[in-house]
């Protein structure tokens, strides 16, 4: 199956192409516009970048693909309120990923809670049908400082439940195991019989 993934995260599209082996994806083309994502939740963004891509791709696109697949997914932090949730992206601009950690550990006081999570939706929508959705969460808590080097984004600060690692010191095929993305690639991969 070839599908047109609507991101130009170059993480996301590594982890979505080694979670999802039976899909051949075509990338965004460096060309095409910026993908609009400003609805309120995971879901919105998702079926908005899917349908965005979709259409743009029916009017511009070479290749023949089935659908058009998008990503939507962040890191909620139940001391912020679910931030940044949606807005993990935009948090901080202008500031690395080691920077946004470390001021996202900073905002957390001493005595509250921990507990965060990654959720993830991912938004399939078919040249030819209805797009649909399917998501997955990973609990888990904030570590105190950032550590390990693999993964990306907010990997370094993130301890699944159970575990005393982060996201960013655990192996790949781990992360991929417990995380929100692997989570909802296998609800994906089970409901297009993959
Ligand atoms: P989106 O492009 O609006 O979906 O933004 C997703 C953002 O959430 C990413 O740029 C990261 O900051 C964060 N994020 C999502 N998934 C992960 C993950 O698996 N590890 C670390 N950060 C993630």
């Amino acid at each position: 199956m070839k599908l047109l993934l609507a991101s130009r995260n170059a993480h996301k599209a590594q982890e979505l192409a080694a979670l999802l082996p039976g899909v051949a994806f075509v990338l965004w083309p460096d060309t095409a516009p910026e993908i609009p994502e400003d609805g309120a939740f995971f879901q919105d963004n998702a079926l908005q970048k899917a349908t965005f891509a979709r259409e743009w791709w029916k009017q511009h696109g070479g290749e023949s693909v089935e659908g058009a697949l998008a990503d939507d997914s962040g890191l909620c932090v139940d001391a912020l309120w679910g931030g940044p949730g949606v807005l993990s992206a935009r948090f901080a601009p202008g500031l690395d990923y080691e920077a946004k950690n470390r001021k996202l550990l900073s905002m957390i006081g001493p005595e509250v809670s921990r507990r965060a999570r990654f959720v993830c939706v991912l938004a399939l929508a078919p040249m030819n049908g209805e797009a649909f959705t399917v998501d997955g969460a990973v609990e888990g808590v904030l570590a105190f400082e950032p550590k390990g080097d693999n993964g990306f984004g907010y990997d370094p600060i993130f301890m699944p439940e159970g575990l005393v690692q982060t996201f960013g010191e655990l192996p790949t095929s781990i992360k991929h195991s417990l995380s929100h993305r692997g989570r909802a690639a296998r609800c994906l991969a089970t409901r297009l019989g993959l």
